[in-house]
């Protein structure tokens, strides 16, 4: 049996993306924190984000926070807790003026003030026209935030433990007293005993075939809690990026529309401006991919094949530019200068140069809207009540505040990271401070090391890329963009077979302990297959279309008995559906028109 050490410390921290490194920065201040990622932390995936972080900072023209909560709420197609939306909105303000302190570079107006594009969904309310709110560093946003943030953590000696693997927490009754890990290099458990827990883990974009999303967003963080007692809020919501390279899902940032770069099918057309009239290639997410699917489906994809055209060429933009009365011209230079990344993708992996030709693009699997449900203050609450599990706190993707609702705009991941997880690390310092450290239960670790050597052990002959393969494939054609009763009925029941058969028969090659990168992918698979699972079954039920939720067999949302939030709770290895009320704040739903 592998070794097994013990730590301690007053705050456990599970992730080293924006919101982990946020809450570390904030809660270390006060108290003795560690932050344990599977990952070397600058390697965590908030660094992929490209296009921005939203804040009405009004840097070139007018804005303010309440339009910024207004385009939320309406891309969240109401379903967003408006009093959350509030404190998104209003503290993204002050989050983005103190990572500007912190020396992140962003880029800069010729003013001298932090540079400001457009982006999906976010307008000036009164014209109902679209405004540069999304602060940026070229498209290495995410990048320059996780490196800002690391930094930080290093000058304030935040403890790091990377490339540890957490595979449990530890809840006794109603109370957290920390985490069990892998230690990946050797295969040793840990146990790191603690006062609070916060889960900054990320999403699990990997349960579809084609996914903007990292190998290592496999949803850990948010399957321990489920395991763990903690419903699932609002899973059936998952957000697909319109423009993802065509097969690999690498995000194309949506700052390249942002910049005056447009969509444009088989026959040459702006597609978008069929869809969304008013604001085109503009238009929230949701809509933006659903528009591309549907001209695919029509078979309007370029050669007739599942893709269609993001074109950002001068030559395109320009034409476009002038037809709309705008003075703005572009060149290949600043398409360079602000787009470098996705120029060095699509010519890397595509050999397709943005600056001269249209770059191929499909929709791709992007972002989890539901997770973990939690108050403003990060702390995880278990049930339509609102109780609140104390110790236990969760921010980031694998959160559930509700900001994004049943759809999300984009640049709001970046603020709810950084609002959310600074909140959460203040509360957790201020927990630590009054809480007493309980003791540990005997053999913490036993429930989990039982499940690895299990898998360690198993000899059915069920290879987990096979099972992950077949669970990809049921997500993308039962679960996608578009659903039915009966594609979602399919995945429920391909799903509970595929766990069935990686409960049973699941077998690895490597039984070694160090590195063993087998054995804890096969890990991950059963987390992933068991948020599919919950996500289709929450599919299911909501009889509706809403964001990112579009049923062909229920085509309209439904106010009167949908506007709610779905609570999705593990029990004796069923899933029992229940909901809760949506905050509604200044904003009365009403149909929304882009
Ligand atoms: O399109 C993008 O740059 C992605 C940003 C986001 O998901 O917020």
């Amino acid at each position: 049996m592998a070794e097994v050490k013990t730590h301690s410390f007053d705050a456990i921290i599970v992730g080293a993306g924006g919101a982990g490194l946020m809450a570390a920065l904030y809660a270390s201040r006060e108290v003795n924190v560690a932050v344990i990622s599977k990952l070397y932390p600058t390697r965590s995936h908030t660094g992929a984000a490209q296009g921005g972080i939203g804040a009405a900072l009004g840097n070139i023209e007018e804005d303010r926070w309440e339009w910024h909560a207004y385009d939320t709420v309406k891309g969240s197609d109401y379903l967003a807790d408006q009093d959350a939306v509030d404190v998104l909105c209003k503290e993204a303000i002050d989050t983005v003026i103190e990572l500007e302190h912190m020396g992140l570079p962003f880029d800069r107006f010729p003013n001298g003030k932090i540079s400001q594009r457009r982006f999906g969904g976010h307008t000036n309310n009164e014209t109902g026209k679209p405004v540069q709110r999304a602060c940026h560093a070229a498209d290495r946003t995410g990048h320059m935030i996780l490196q800002t943030l690391y930094q930080q953590c290093i000058k304030n000696k935040v403890n790091f433990f990377d490339e540890f693997h957490v595979v449990d927490l530890i809840r006794v009754g109603d109370t957290v007293r920390g985490v069990v890990a892998v230690e990946i290099s050797t295969g040793d458990f840990h146990v790191f005993h603690s006062k609070a827990v916060l889960f900054a883990t990320g999403g699990w974009g990997r349960c579809w075939e084609v996914t903007s999303n990292a190998h290592s967003l496999t949803g850990d963080g948010a399957a321990i809690c489920v395991r763990r007692g903690i419903p699932m809020e609002d899973m059936e919501f998952f957000q697909f990026h319109p423009t993802g390279i065509y097969r690999l899902g690498i995000l194309i940032t949506e700052g390249v529309r942002g910049e005056g770069g447009v969509l444009l099918n088989s026959k040459g057309e702006r597609f978008m401006e069929k869809y969304a009239p008013s604001i085109k290639d503009l238009a929230s997410r949701d809509v933006v991919s659903r528009a591309i699917f549907l001209e695919i489906q029509a078979g309007r994809g370029i050669n007739g094949e599942n893709y269609v055209h993001l074109d950002i060429t001068p030559e395109t933009v320009n034409k476009y530019l002038a037809e709309a009365g705008e003075s703005r011209r572009i060149t290949r230079e600043y398409v360079e200068a602000k787009l470098p990344d996705i120029a060095d993708f699509t010519r890397t992996y595509l050999g397709v140069d943005p600056v001269k030709e249209p770059m191929p693009i499909q929709p791709t699997a992007h972002y989890a809207m539901g997770g973990i449900p939690t108050d403003v203050d990060g702390r995880v609450v278990l049930d339509q009540n609102n109780k609140v599990l104390a110790g236990l706190y969760a921010a980031g993707e694998c959160a559930c505040v509700s900001v994004h609702g049943a759809n999300r705009l984009g640049t709001n991941s970046l603020v709810d990271l950084v609002v959310f997880g600074r909140r959460s690390g203040v509360h957790m310092a201020q927990y630590c401070k009054e809480a007493e450290k309980l003791p540990l239960p005997k053999n913490p670790v036993d429930e989990v090391m039982a499940e690895f050597d299990r898998i360690r052990n198993g000899s059915g002959g069920a290879k987990p890329y096979e099972l992950r393969k077949q669970m990809q494939k049921t997500m993308t054609d039962n679960v996608g963009v578009f659903r039915t009763d009966e594609t979602i009925s399919k995945a429920v029941d391909d799903l509970r077979l595929l766990r069935a058969e990686y409960n049973r028969n699941i077998q690895i090659d490597d039984k070694g302990a160090r590195f063993n990168t087998d054995l804890l992918e096969a890990w991950e698979l059963g987390c992933l297959l068991e948020l599919a699972e919950i996500t289709a079954v929450s599919a299911l039920n909501r009889t509706e279309s809403r964001g990112g939720h579009a049923r062909d067999d229920y085509p309209k949302r439904n106010d009167v008995d949908w506007l709610k939030h779905t609570l999705c709770f593990s029990e004796n290895g069923k899933l029992r559906l229940d909901y809760k009320p949506v905050v509604i704040g200044r904003y009365q739903p009403k149909e929304r028109v882009y």
